[in-house]
């Protein structure tokens, strides 16, 4: 049977993930077969046991077949020390279970057209996967640092790295994942510059020969900046090393304009993963029934597809939210006239229901 741990955190993220525990449990009532256990990270772990990664949590996630985790952090924790505060447990909690590849959605539903800043033509049905390397290239090459240069001058610098089996290791993961949408993956590298990304090119075009039915294409990072905005529909899936990925994926996650509704998730080579919203836990509107749970319920999702293989319930989740959706439920975040607000717990009710 496999074992999702579930961390439920600070802020709002005991509220958001109380709702995607009853969507797991009408999962669990018809058929899934998963066992959850619960552990603190972050603020609530630092409360408990002095630390926002304590053991207790590490030993149940090192056992986990997938975590889910709601958000971390709050302005209670902001005078700590920084290896004592609630982010330092996520980071460590990324780099204790080697989660190297980081797929980041970024989605708009036809009901939510209004939400973005851009026109609701150029971006309503917008569907992408974004897969970005999470624990190699310039963020931990070595060498690294500030000093003093031969001319007697301070410089600072970092080193862009990656290795052969790093660049196939995530290439695998987004190949698999355009394998499961609409087979086409887009690699984005700055290979007319950067040699470390011409690299990264030439052993994504190799590993591309072991998925003939999807459909690889290359673009300069640049350029792929400017057609997240003006033709973001163009993409399926995207794939790029660490810092590109970092750029990207926000930029990308802002088209939808709606923090409240994107999920993510971070994997490591056997499929293991951390699942979580995209957004924090929201201190403002923390304890008062506000939040809108679909961002973790999506990543529920995400890890019923991609740690538990099984794309049906993935779907079977998420389209229920696309039917509490259509039926004009909104938490605040999401509200506008003519739609019906709705607390974090009635979403719930209505993601229930849908099921
Ligand atoms: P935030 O994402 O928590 O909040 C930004 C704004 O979006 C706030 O107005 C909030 O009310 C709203 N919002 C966020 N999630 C929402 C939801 N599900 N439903 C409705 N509204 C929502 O970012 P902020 O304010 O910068 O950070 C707050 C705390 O969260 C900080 O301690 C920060 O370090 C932490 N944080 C934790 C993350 C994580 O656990 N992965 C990621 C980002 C921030
Ligand atoms: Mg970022």
């Amino acid at each position: 049977m496999k074992k999702i741990l579930i961390l439920p955190g600070d802020g709002i993220g005991p509220e958001i993930i109380a709702q995607a525990r009853r969507v797991l449990d009408v999962l669990r009532k018809d058929g899934l077969a998963v066992e959850t256990t619960e552990a603190p990270l972050g603020g609530a772990a630092y409360d408990q046991y002095g630390s926002p990664y304590p053991e207790f949590t590490q030993k149940l996630a090192r056992e986990a077949d997938a975590v889910l985790l709601g958000a971390v952090g709050g302005p209670q924790y902001d005078t700590l020390d920084r290896p004592l505060r609630p982010e330092r447990g996520l980071l460590a909690i990324r780099k204790d279970l080697n989660l190297f590849a980081n797929l980041r959605p970024a989605i708009l539903y036809p009901e939510l057209a209004n939400a973005s800043t851009l026109k609701p033509e150029v971006v309503s049905g917008l569907d992408i996967l974004i897969v970005r390397e999470l624990t190699g290239d310039i963020y931990f090459g070595q060498p690294r640092g500030v000093h003093v240069n031969e001319a007697g001058e301070r410089e600072g610098f970092n080193t862009m790295r990656y290795a052969e089996s790093e660049i196939r290791r995530i290439a695998h993961v987004a190949f698999q994942a355009a394998q499961k949408r609409n087979k086409k993956l887009c690699s984005v590298d700055k290979a007319n510059v950067l040699e470390t990304t011409e690299f990264w090119k030439e052993i994504v075009t190799e590993v591309a020969k072991e998925y003939p039915d999807v459909q690889l294409t290359h673009m300069y990072v640049d350029n792929a900046a400017m057609q997240l905005v003006r033709n973001p529909k163009q993409f399926d899936v995207m794939v790029t090393g660490n810092i590109f990925g970092d750029i990207l994926s926000d930029e990308a996650s802002m088209l939808t304009g709606s923090i409240g509704m994107l999920p993510s998730a971070s994997l490591d080579q056997n499929k293991k993963g951390l699942y979580e919203p995209s957004h924090g836990s929201a201190p403002d509107i923390a304890g008062k029934n506000l939040a809108n749970p679909l961002a973790t319920i999506l990543s529920l999702a995400m890890l019923v597809r991609y740690s538990l293989n099984d794309e049906a319930a993935a779907t079977r989740i998420e389209n229920a939210v696309k039917k509490v959706l259509a039926d004009g439920l909104r938490t605040g975040d999401i509200y506008e006239e003519g739609t019906r607000k709705v607390s974090c717990s009635e979403m719930g009710d209505a993601v229930v229901a849908a099921l």
